[in-house]
């Protein structure tokens, strides 16, 4: 098979059902922003519990990250355990710990209870190391395991190529995650509850009851979610969410699904290598795949994203007798500065939560996520709240990060007003963007196939900073907090709520 460059391997295996619109006022108890695995979880939490809600979804149900991920359902979060009890102390580590396994359980109980056909499984996962790190290893092996987690240090990695060590977790588990939220979605939709496709939130105004505004429709409700990966907002109204976009650094992560002449190793697989990689088998009636991610760097950075993806398959390619490469994709995900997501009430609006910060781990934290914001909603006690709570400081593990971060942010915000790409608008060539100061102006002009120019100004709409072009998604990406643009200057992904400002320029 050609080699698909626009579709995950989930979206191009999951069967699909299509959800209106919102196209009238609705009242329900919960308006959720988002249909991926944080607003699916929270909605069905929610409506089994007895509340109305509804899912407001700008694209497609499962059709932001979670669409792009690679879906292990795993125990073991990427900060590591050792870090996580250095950081916040022997009992929240092991609440941590307690709170991911409780993910896993509730996927599971979920599969099982509305038999949702997602080749949801049971596997075992290994951090490995391929040269010398026993003792690293062996020192997450025992940290794990003195918060509770199964965890032993082994020689015995059942990888194909020369492995040193690894930690081996038992009773992880893996599935298809578009099939999963389609099922969600479908058990959440109907009896005064409703799950909107091709909906964008352009506004949320009120304070409970508040009003969450689309092109053609409103929701009024006394709840709201942003479920959205990070949280959208307007500066000027919502400036404790912009406190809580300065705590986080995105990050973009490339994925590859191959065929392989020999058999798939089964499991899941995660190195120590910096950046590290992510491997694990997909299974289904048709075929077996071998998924592996890595590659990652900041979101906005000058990279050149389609090196990243050669750089991936040849790390592939060195170690397993590829067949072909059927798919491969990437997507963004957000670094937390003291290695736990924020999930609660947002701090200065109430009835209005939040949920990010989730690293490569948000099928477990965005489930996590969805158990602890219901009951929050439904006002019941849960253990987690204040593990997660987006208020939370922890000065000592978190000020140099947050510190660095955000330099990074205003080196940004200031060097980036003077970069420009090329000096002439016949240099862009065709199905490319590059900026250019035109009038005084910084722009971000693409050139589509036929030639045609589009232009947009070049400063984000979310707090300003400069964007830069993403050659292998072909689109405008921020670097200041993850705000990603179409080539025509829509908004795709992260905070921003407005697409870039459109410009006109004369054709060359
Ligand atoms: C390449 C990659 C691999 C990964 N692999 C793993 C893994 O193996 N295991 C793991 O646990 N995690 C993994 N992750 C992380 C995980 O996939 C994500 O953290 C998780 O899917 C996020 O779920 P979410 O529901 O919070 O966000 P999303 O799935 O992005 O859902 C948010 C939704 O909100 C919608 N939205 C945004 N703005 C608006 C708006 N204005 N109005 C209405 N809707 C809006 C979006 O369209 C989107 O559908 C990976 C991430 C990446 C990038
Ligand atoms: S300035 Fe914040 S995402 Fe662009």
């Amino acid at each position: 098979m050609a080699v698909s460059t626009s579709k995950s391997v989930w979206q191009d295996t999951a069967t699909t059902t299509a959800f209106s619109p919102l196209t009238r006022p609705v009242t329900v108890d919960v308006a959720i922003a988002g249909g991926g695995i944080t607003g699916l979880t929270a909605a069905l939490l929610l409506k089994r519990a007895g509340l109305s809600v509804a899912v407001v979804e700008a694209l497609t149900i499962a059709g932001g990250v979670t669409a792009y991920t690679t879906a292990h359902i795993s125990e073991v979060p990427d900060v590591g355990y050792k870090t996580l009890r250095s950081t916040f102390g022997e009992s929240d580590a092991r609440l941590a710990a307690d709170a991911r396994r409780a993910a896993i359980e509730r996927i599971a109980q979920f599969v099982s209870e509305a038999q949702i056909d997602c080749q949801f499984e049971r596997v075992t996962g290994y951090l490995y190391a391929e040269s010398d790190d026993d003792s690293m290893l062996e020192s997450e092996a025992q940290a794990a395991r003195g918060l509770g987690v199964d965890a032993t240090f082994s020689t015995a990695v059942p990888l194909p190529f020369p492995v040193r060590a690894g930690v081996v977790f038992p009773n992880q588990a893996q599935f298809n995650a578009v099939s999963y939220l389609q099922a969600l979605a479908s058990l959440v939709d109907g009896d005064g509850s409703y799950v909107f496709e091709r909906s964008r939130v352009l506004d949320v105004t009120g304070s409970s009851p508040y009003q969450i505004t689309t092109e053609q429709g409103t929701v009024t409700a006394r709840n709201v979610i942003l479920a959205t990966h990070t949280p959208i907002h307007d500066i000027a109204n919502m400036q404790d969410l912009y406190l809580l976009t300065t705590k986080l650094t995105p990050y973009r992560s490339y994925v590859v699904a191959a065929q392989l002449r020999s058999p798939v190793p089964t499991g899941q697989f995660w190195d120590t290598m910096e950046p590290y990689h992510y491997t694990r088998n997909y299974t289904n009636a048709q075929q077996n795949w071998l998924i592996v991610g890595g590659e990652d760097h900041k979101t906005g950075e000058d990279v050149d994203a389609l090196e990243r993806y050669q750089r991936l398959e040849d790390y592939v390619r060195q170690r397993y007798e590829v067949e072909s490469i059927d798919y491969r994709w990437s997507a963004q995900w957000y670094e937390p500065i003291d290695g736990l997501p924020f999930i609660g009430k947002s701090l200065a609006h109430d009835h209005l939560y939040v949920a990010t910060g989730f690293s490569g781990n948000g099928i477990s934290f965005g489930t996590i996520a969805g158990m602890l914001l219901s009951d929050q909603i439904l006002g019941r006690e849960n253990p987690w709240g204040k593990l997660y709570d987006p208020g939370r400081i922890k000065p000592l593990a978190s000020a140099q990060q947050f510190v660095s971060q955000n330099l990074q942010v205003a080196a940004h915000f200031v060097g980036d007003r003077f970069q420009t790409d090329v000096e002439t608008l016949d240099e862009i060539p065709r199905g490319e963007g590059r900026r250019i100061k035109l009038e005084n102006e910084q722009l971000a002009v693409y050139r589509d196939d036929v030639g045609e120019l589009h232009a947009v100004s070049a400063v984000c709409t979310h707090a300003g900073c400069i964007v830069n072009w993403n050659n292998a998604e072909k689109s405008w990406d921020c670097p200041c907090h993850g705000g990603r643009f179409s080539c025509t200057g829509n908004v795709l992904n992260g905070p921003p709520m407005n697409p870039l400002d459109a410009k006109t320029v004369d054709r060359p």
